[in-house]
């Protein structure tokens, strides 16, 4: 694996987002900040500490990556969702790739009465994204290419490497038949 960001680097964006993120909304009104599960698992709890803000704090979960690196059909699970309805709402997400997932809760979360609706994202994959909507916050810029660790998984695996990795091809493969152990 060849590491993109080690854990100084991850904690210096974490720091930077929460500091734009402070400064857009202050630290008086409360924010209900939803992490998009399980890729931001390790990034929502590190970001969230930082935030000056009261905080409501609840979960979705999302899931695209059917067993695979490409992006298929979304499913949202919404049986963990805390009330949104007349809230400032910033739905914290690991990676921004395609833009599916985040487009299509960010509707949902409106659609639930949300008064505003903002996204965070540690990474921000440079490739043509799929939706028009493009995330508020973003801690790095990445190549595009497939990245593990941090949250970010392959099959489930590498969400508790604490650096991100370029997964290669040869490791892709490798993930798969070791999954089936
Ligand atoms: P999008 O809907 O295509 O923007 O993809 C967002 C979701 O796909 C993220 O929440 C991740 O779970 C997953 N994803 C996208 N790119 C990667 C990657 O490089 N590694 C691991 N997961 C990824
Ligand atoms: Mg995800």
């Amino acid at each position: 694996m060849r590491i993109l960001l080690n854990e100084d680097q991850l904690q210096a964006g974490v720091e930077r987002l929460a500091t734009e993120i402070d400064r857009f909304y202050g630290d008086q009104r409360p924010v209900t900040v939803i992490a998009v599960m399980t890729g931001s698992v390790v990034l929502f709890a590190d970001l969230i500490r930082r935030l000056s803000m009261p905080q409501r704090v609840g979960v979705i979960q999302a899931s695209s990556y059917r067993g695979g690196t490409q992006s298929q059909e979304l499913e949202v699970n919404e049986t963990m969702m805390i009330d949104v309805k007349g809230r400032d709402v910033l739905l914290v997400d690991d990676i921004f790739d395609t833009g599916r997932t985040l487009d299509r809760l960010t509707g949902l979360i409106r659609e639930r009465g949300a008064k505003t609706t903002k996204t965070a994202v540690l990474l921000h994959k440079h490739r043509q994204h799929e939706v028009s909507l493009r995330p508020d916050f973003v801690g790095f810029e990445i190549p595009d290419e497939f990245v593990v660790g941090y949250g970010l998984d392959y099959l489930d695996m590498y969400r508790n490497l604490p650096y991100l990795a370029v997964l290669e091809p040869s490791e892709i493969d490798a993930t798969k038949s070791e999954s089936e152990r």
